[in-house]
């Protein structure tokens, strides 16, 4: 094989933009084979290539080496269990499921096809060069034993019209979940990419805090790591102007990224050692400012998508494996789980009594006829959706 053909299923506005990447040659060796959507007027905004109404029809149609699943999140499961019994190589948008028990079947799907069919997340935050940068010093050590992280990342601000734009949108039903399972699977893999996972935590969600919407906008929630290391995330769609400040204590100094900087302070002595050692009830380990050039964001969806094709066609290693995705998803879950029952939450958590209560709030708003209001939206600037 020269080129890889893929299949995007789902032309929204991420299906979209992805089918614009690659007919636009954007990605060598990754050219678009067909389009899928249920709704023919979005199969109609591609008419470059063959367009199928049904994902199946897709699969089975032998114009499509691989597929991109962008639909809404609870397609992810039963399309990506379906192309992987097909045969074909699979990148599914974010997150790769709403909830952990998904994430086992859809995992479950692939074993015994590694070697054959690659199987990837589109995780495009993880191209992003300040967090590779900020992840390769934890690796390497470079601010010692880690001993708090936190991370507000409130700048995933969303209008009324936003939420109103699409029925499946802030539903229990239709997205599984706010801010926790659309725009924060970006940071949840990223936390979890850089730091590992907590063994505990504890959340408190405002459901429809800020937005006529039964779906969590608001969390705050605090964590607990094997090694005693403490964690707070914060994020909300409904602060404006938003904040992206991750700062992260180790014992050999401090880094905080925010505003396209990191800034890196670091202790000559370890903290712990200084404070063990030194005489002096007031002193501070002495300190160094690091400068740490960074040079831009990264190549972003192109790039996993590039790396998608590779993988496929070379071998290169994933930068995102799908299985990896069942860690964001396990977060999310995690923090939901907390605000329901208004209690700390042990990591892993059970999938099944999680999936059993979701589906239990799913029921009950349809038992009390939850609408959302309707409205048309304007025009999306996608990038700006994209957040950073
Ligand atoms: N990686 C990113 O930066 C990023 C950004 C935005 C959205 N996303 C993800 O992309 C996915 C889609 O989001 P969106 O904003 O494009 O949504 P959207 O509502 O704009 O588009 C979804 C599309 O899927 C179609 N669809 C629904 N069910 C289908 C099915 N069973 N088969 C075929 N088509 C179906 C709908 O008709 C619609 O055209 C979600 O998983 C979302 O989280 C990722």
């Amino acid at each position: 094989m020269k080129k890889v053909r893929i299949g995007i299923v789902g032309l929204g506005n991420m299906g979209f933009a992805h089918a614009h990447s690659i007919l636009a040659g954007k990605i060598p060796r990754l050219e678009l084979g067909a389009v899928s959507d249920v709704n023919s007027d979005k199969i109609a905004r591609v008419p470059q290539v063959k367009g199928f109404k049904t994902a199946a029809g897709m699969m089975a149609s032998g114009l499509i080496d691989a597929i991109l699943v962008a639909t809404p999140h609870y397609d992810h499961t039963s399309l990506g269990i379906a192309a992987l019994k097909a045969g074909l190589h699979v990148l599914l948008e974010k997150p790769i499921s709403v909830h952990r028990a998904d994430c086992e079947r859809l995992i479950a799907a692939h074993r015994g096809r590694e070697g054959r069919q690659v199987f990837a997340a589109m995780f495009n935050q993880r191209t992003d060069l300040y967090y590779q940068k900020i992840r390769a010093l934890i690796q390497a050590g470079e601010l010692g034993e880690i001993r708090r992280v936190n991370w507000i990342i409130t700048n995933w601000f969303r209008t009324h019209a936003y939420y109103a734009s699409g029925g499946w949108r802030a539903t229990w039903a239709g997205e599984g979940g706010g801010v926790l399972l659309n725009q924060c699977p970006h940071n949840l893999d990223l936390f979890q990419w850089i730091f590992g996972m907590p063994v505990e935590l504890t959340a408190r969600c405002g459901f429809g805090r800020y937005h006529d919407i039964e779906v969590e906008d608001d969390v705050t929630a605090t964590m607990r790591f094997a090694n005693g290391a403490t964690g707070v995330f914060i994020t909300s769609t409904g602060e404006a102007p938003g904040t992206n400040r991750l700062e992260v204590v180790g014992e050999r100094g401090k880094l905080v990224y925010e505003q396209d900087r990191i800034l890196f302070t670091r202790n000559e002595v370890p903290m712990g050692e200084f404070s063990r050692t030194t005489p002096h009830s007031f002193a501070t380990p002495p300190i160094w400012d690091v400068s740490i050039p960074v040079a831009g964001h990264g190549g972003q969806h192109n790039e996993v998508l590039q790396n998608f094709t590779d993988a496929i066609l070379d071998g290169t290693p994933l930068i995102a494996p799908a299985p990896e995705g069942i860690h964001s998803v396990e977060l999310a879950n995690a923090m939901l789980l907390s605000a329901w029952t208004a209690k700390p939450v042990a990591l892993p958590i059970d999938g099944r009594k999680y999936e059993r209560m979701l589906k239990a709030k799913i029921a009950e708003s349809a038992k009390l006829g939850k609408k959302k209001k309707s409205v048309a939206a304007a025009p999306v600037d996608f990038a700006k959706s994209f957040g950073r």
